[in-house]
């Protein structure tokens, strides 16, 4: 538990930085990063970024994962997660572009692009850390309540509640909200080594009580970590609210 969201996303930038530091990445040796997007994790990618920018951390040898896409948005709408991860993130460092994976949510075969998205994952050796923030109903990347815990990566259709808190990224306009999305599963993100998730604001304070003090549920998908041999969760004060 931090203080405040800033402190979250300090802790959080820093864990990242010394996974990969003792990781010791290299041309034969990449290091596997799942990565969310949402408001939440922006501090923390603004502090990587500022680790490259001091000669501290490389991502030259970084391949990441990101959770989720959404479904009929182009590439270039500013609300993409495509859009997002470049703006926000890749285009500061120096990742090689083709080692940040993305889901195409305009494939022509949305099935056969989840399915090679879970085999891409497993070619580069599986996720070693796995960042994800929740879903004011506790959803983890777009496993909305009553996925199944041993969901893979697969279509999803958004929950009326997601759409209500995505509108504000979309002119508050409920009816620009995509419908759908690509998301990986529960359980892949169960596989990672470890999961980090972070979690910030008083809006999230019951989601968080239900992911860590109530029982494993499906309505609330984020509690399946609870079964994680290492995830935790990194908070600030505000979100303890409810515990
Ligand atoms: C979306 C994303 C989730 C994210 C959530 C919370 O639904 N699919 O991966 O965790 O938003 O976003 P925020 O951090 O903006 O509250």
């Amino acid at each position: 538990i931090c203080d405040t969201a800033n402190d979250v996303a300090e802790w959080a930038a820093a864990y990242v930085k010394k996974r990969i530091l003792d990781f010791a990445p290299g041309p034969d040796r990449y290091f596997t990063l799942g990565l969310p997007t949402g408001s939440t994790p922006l501090g923390m990618y603004r502090r990587l970024i500022r680790y490259y920018k001091d000669g501290e951390l490389s991502f030259k040898y970084v391949k990441t994962f990101n959770m989720d896409e959404y479904v009929n948005l182009p590439r270039s709408h500013e609300e993409s997660y495509h859009y997002y991860m470049f703006h926000n993130f890749f285009s500061h460092i120096d990742i090689d572009p083709s080692n940040a994976h993305l889901l195409d949510g305009n494939a022509p075969d949305l099935d056969a692009e989840c399915q090679a998205f879970e085999r891409s994952i497993r070619e580069a050796g599986g996720i070693r850390l796995f960042i994800g923030g929740i879903g004011p109903d506790g959803h983890i990347a777009f496993n909305e309540p009553g996925s199944s815990l041993n969901s893979r990566t697969r279509v999803k259709t958004l929950a009326q509640e997601t759409i209500d808190a995505n509108s504000r990224f979309f002119g508050n306009d409920k009816s620009l909200v995509p419908t759908q999305a690509l998301t990986v599963g529960v359980a892949t993100v169960m596989d990672a080594d470890t999961v980090m998730i972070l979690v910030t604001g008083m809006a999230k304070a019951f989601a968080l009580h239900k992911a860590i003090e109530c029982g494993i549920n499906h309505m609330w998908t984020v509690s399946a970590f609870q079964n994680h041999p290492q995830a935790f969760f990194i908070v600030d004060d505000d979100a303890t609210a409810e515990l």
